[in-house]
């Protein structure tokens, strides 16, 4: 159950290196862009994230305040990407800046709290 439970912690950490690594060539390559690949990590994110919410193995002591505001950061990056690539299909036009920079700030902060709280 341990290795089940660090196997989904692996998991969870590739959702967030794909999502912040796709958004990372995006902003190196100057195409300010959302891809479908951002979209892909960060549900692996969630889904990992929601099998890690519940407390197995027994006995597992968890951080809920800290899990809830990652969640609440997840479903905001969620917005912002939906919104971006929506906005992104109807013009043609890679998405405004501010909208671009937040999807980074989002994920990165959502990994900070993870590792620092
Ligand atoms: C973009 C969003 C997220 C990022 C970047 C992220 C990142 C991480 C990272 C790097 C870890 C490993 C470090 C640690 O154990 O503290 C972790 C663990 C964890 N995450 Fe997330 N997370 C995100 C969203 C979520 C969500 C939405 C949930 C639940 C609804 C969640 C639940 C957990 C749990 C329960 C652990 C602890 C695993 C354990 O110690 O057994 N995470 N997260």
């Amino acid at each position: 159950m341990e290795l089940l439970r660090n196997v989904v912690v692996l998991l969870h950490i590739v959702g967030f290196a794909i999502t912040f690594g796709a958004w990372a060539a995006e902003a190196a390559a100057r195409r300010f862009r959302f891809t479908r690949l951002m979209d892909y990590g960060l549900l692996l994110s969630l889904l990992t994230g929601l099998a890690l919410a519940a407390p197995w193995p027994a006995g597992i002591d968890l951080n809920y305040p800290k899990i809830a505001v990652k969640l609440a950061i997840l479903l905001v990056l969620g917005g912002v990407l939906g919104m971006g690539s929506a906005r992104q299909r109807r013009t043609g036009e890679p998405v405004p800046r501010a909208l671009f920079v937040a999807a980074g700030v989002l994920s990165v902060t959502a990994a900070g709290i993870a590792v620092i709280w």
